[in-house]
């Protein structure tokens, strides 16, 4: 359970639905909801993809580690969308291990995730073979969610609401 003063942070691969659950969870809670991307987006003037494009992914994940910092050092309790790939950094990993913050991993498998993510402007990533890349992605990503992970919420046959009432238990 999520204390009073504790952020909450859901991570997981593209697609899971973390968006759309810390919405929700928003409503629910009363809490400010802070999606990484988005910051970035709205901070830099440029989409995610232009980012990726102009300035290449490592620019980008340096963004990715500065709005993770600021959002985990903000005294109001949040909900935090962390993009699918924040786990990658051992800076990111120790900042959400030391932050105190409650992180919750919305976790599916591959196969699901590429009917989510047809649509998906913001993941130039997935350009090229997504199934495959999803999958690689997950190879390489599954062990780091769950070191940073408090609870584990599998949402390949939740619905939305189902994901949001598992992740307040
Ligand atoms: C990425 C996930 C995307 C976005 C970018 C890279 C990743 O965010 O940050 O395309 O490496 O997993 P979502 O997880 O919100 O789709």
């Amino acid at each position: 359970m999520v204390t009073s003063s504790q952020h909450l942070v859901l991570v997981g691969m593209m697609g899971t639905g973390k968006t759309t659950v810390a919405r929700v969870l928003g409503d629910r809670l009363g809490r400010p909801v802070l999606d990484s991307d988005a910051v970035i987006e709205a901070r830099t003037g440029r989409t995610v993809r232009e980012i990726f494009a102009t300035d290449g992914e490592p620019a980008f994940r340096a963004l990715e580690t500065d709005v993770l910092r600021e959002a985990l050092a903000s005294d109001t309790p949040s909900i935090i969308a962390a993009a699918g790939g924040v786990v990658l950094s051992p800076t990111n990993r120790a900042l959400l291990k030391e932050s105190g913050a409650r992180v919750v991993w919305l976790c599916a498998d591959p196969s699901t995730l590429v009917e989510r993510v047809k649509s998906g402007g913001h993941r130039p990533l997935l350009d090229a073979d997504p199934a495959g890349t999803l999958q690689r992605m997950f190879e390489e990503r599954e062990a780091l969610y769950r070191e940073v992970a408090d609870a584990i919420v599998l949402v390949d046959t939740r619905t939305v609401g189902e994901v949001v009432e598992a992740v307040l238990r």
